[in-house]
């Protein structure tokens, strides 16, 4: 049977270049490094069947469980990014047609007659306010806010208008309607941080994301009308390399899923001011995420054996939710790390052959050339590879020595390489030195002497 579908995962074009990728509730909200939906639909056609369940233990915005969903099998997602959750459980919640019309147009209306009274009222009047909006959430925008070009995006009306709509959404008693308007108020946040205009109408961008959400999500209900089965979506904000209880033992018959990149975004970081506003309990996430650019600065190979260790629980975790001969499928790009090309892929493969998965098949795919990682000033990253492991029962304890004697073996090959490299991943208007290049065979042995610190966790 692997056999059949390994052949037929070869003759796939992956790229899906004439493919809308945009549809139903897809588009409801921006997020960085989120994959096309056409990856997890294939995956689920072809490795599970109608009724069984699928996890995504990175599950950012939901693009694994909305394919589950139309495709009618149950769906497990977790990301410990409260706002990543709060948008899978939009997308994949139907909601009341008599909501979006209704509810909506009263509400449009309030919120337009409050939104002009402040337009004539004064300074004042938004102090007063945002002093409010702070003392509830015990902070300071000012102070908190760690990016300057979109702290400046926040102008006073911009922020008056935030905080009107933020307040007519908390009055509103039905929880999936509010839900559904915060996503609506983060991702023209969103919207308001891409554009390029000076004067960005934040109230009418806001009116029209609700609208299109509402016209997508009619169509997403009618969608679900059409399945006989109607899978269950559950979704937790909680840690990757530890599960909650509620997801037990081989309960599970694929996994589908993209971690985390290392030392490439900073989610929490991206995403602060969304969860600012959307008053979202971020703290655990902002402790505990992983692989973030923002951790390990003066020593970038300290936080690829901090990643690698951190990998290697989260395998393992999904390694024992999987069903024996259940498959898993890990999408993993490249990154770079002091101007040498990090072959994540590669150590994933080490790491699940270690722990007794069988790796049955790697498919690489362009990244879209459009995306911050496949930028030449960034990462330069053009490639991303979707790996196909199969569970076998021979499952291996992860233990601290396996820990480390994989990953002192991973480091060491990059000490030795380091050495001779002109650099491997140089990022274009980079200023390369010797010196700087010598400095890379101090770090990484550095890195490699802690890495029975830096492992524990
Ligand atoms: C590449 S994104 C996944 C995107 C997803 N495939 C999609 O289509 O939206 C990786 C995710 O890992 C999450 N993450 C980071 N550290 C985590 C951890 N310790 N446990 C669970 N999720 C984590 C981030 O919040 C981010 O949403």
């Amino acid at each position: 049977m692997d056999k059949d579908i390994l052949d037929k995962f070869s003759r796939i074009n992956w790229e899906f270049t004439e493919e809308n990728t945009q549809y139903l509730t897809h588009s409801f909200h921006q997020y960085p490094a989120r994959f096309i939906p056409q990856i997890p639909k294939v995956l689920i056609e072809n490795l599970t069947k109608k009724g069984d369940t699928i996890l995504d233990p990175f599950c950012g915005c939901g693009t694994t469980l909305v394919e589950c969903q139309i495709n009618e099998r149950n769906a497990i997602g977790i990301d410990l990014n409260p706002l990543a959750c709060l948008i899978s459980k939009v997308k994949t919640t139907p909601l009341d047609e008599q909501k979006l019309v209704v509810f909506w147009k009263s509400l449009k209306e309030e919120i337009n007659k409050e939104i002009m009274k402040s337009k004539n009222s004064s300074l004042d009047f938004f102090l007063n306010q945002k002093t409010d909006y702070d003392n509830r959430n015990k902070i300071s925008l000012e102070i908190i806010l760690p990016n300057r070009r979109k702290s400046a995006k926040f102008t006073e009306d911009i922020t008056n208008e935030i905080l009107i709509i933020k307040d007519k959404i908390n009055d509103i008693p039905d929880q999936e309607f509010r839900d559904f308007l915060n996503i609506g108020l983060s991702a023209t946040i969103y919207s308001c941080f891409d554009s390029r205009s000076r004067k960005f109408d934040f109230w009418r961008t806001f009116e029209r994301r609700i609208e299109r959400m509402s016209n997508l999500m009619i169509g997403y209900n009618l969608q679900l009308t059409k399945t006989s089965y109607k899978p269950k979506v559950k979704i937790f904000n909680d840690d990757a390399r530890r599960y909650p209880e509620e997801i037990s033992r081989e309960s599970v018959d694929l996994v589908i899923t993209s971690p985390t990149y290392v030392n490439v975004f900073d989610y929490y970081r991206i995403h602060i001011y969304n969860l600012i506003f959307l008053e979202l309990d971020y703290e655990n996430f902002r402790q505990k995420e992983m692989g973030a650019h923002r951790r390990n600065k003066e020593n970038r190979f300290r936080l690829l054996t901090e990643y690698l260790a951190d990998m290697y629980r989260a395998i393992q975790e999904i390694n024992k939710a999987t069903k024996t001969n259940g498959h898993i499928c890990i999408v993993a790009g490249d990154s770079c790390i002091e101007f040498e090309r990090i072959h994540t892929h590669k150590h994933f493969i080490t790491l699940g052959k270690s722990l007794g998965l069988r790796h049955l098949k790697t498919i690489t795919r362009n990244i879209d050339p459009g995306s911050k990682y496949a930028n030449r000033a960034i990462g330069n990253i053009e490639k991303e590879h979707i790996l196909i492991f199969k569970k076998t029962d021979n499952r291996i304890d992860l233990t601290k020595n396996l820990i480390i004697s994989k990953i002192n073996s991973i480091l060491t090959k990059y000490e030795e390489h380091i050495k001779t490299s002109k650099g491997t991943c140089i990022r274009e208007n980079a200023k390369l030195t010797k010196e700087r290049l010598l400095l890379n065979q101090e770090k990484i042995r550095k890195a490699i002497d802690k890495i029975p610190l830096d492992i524990i966790k």
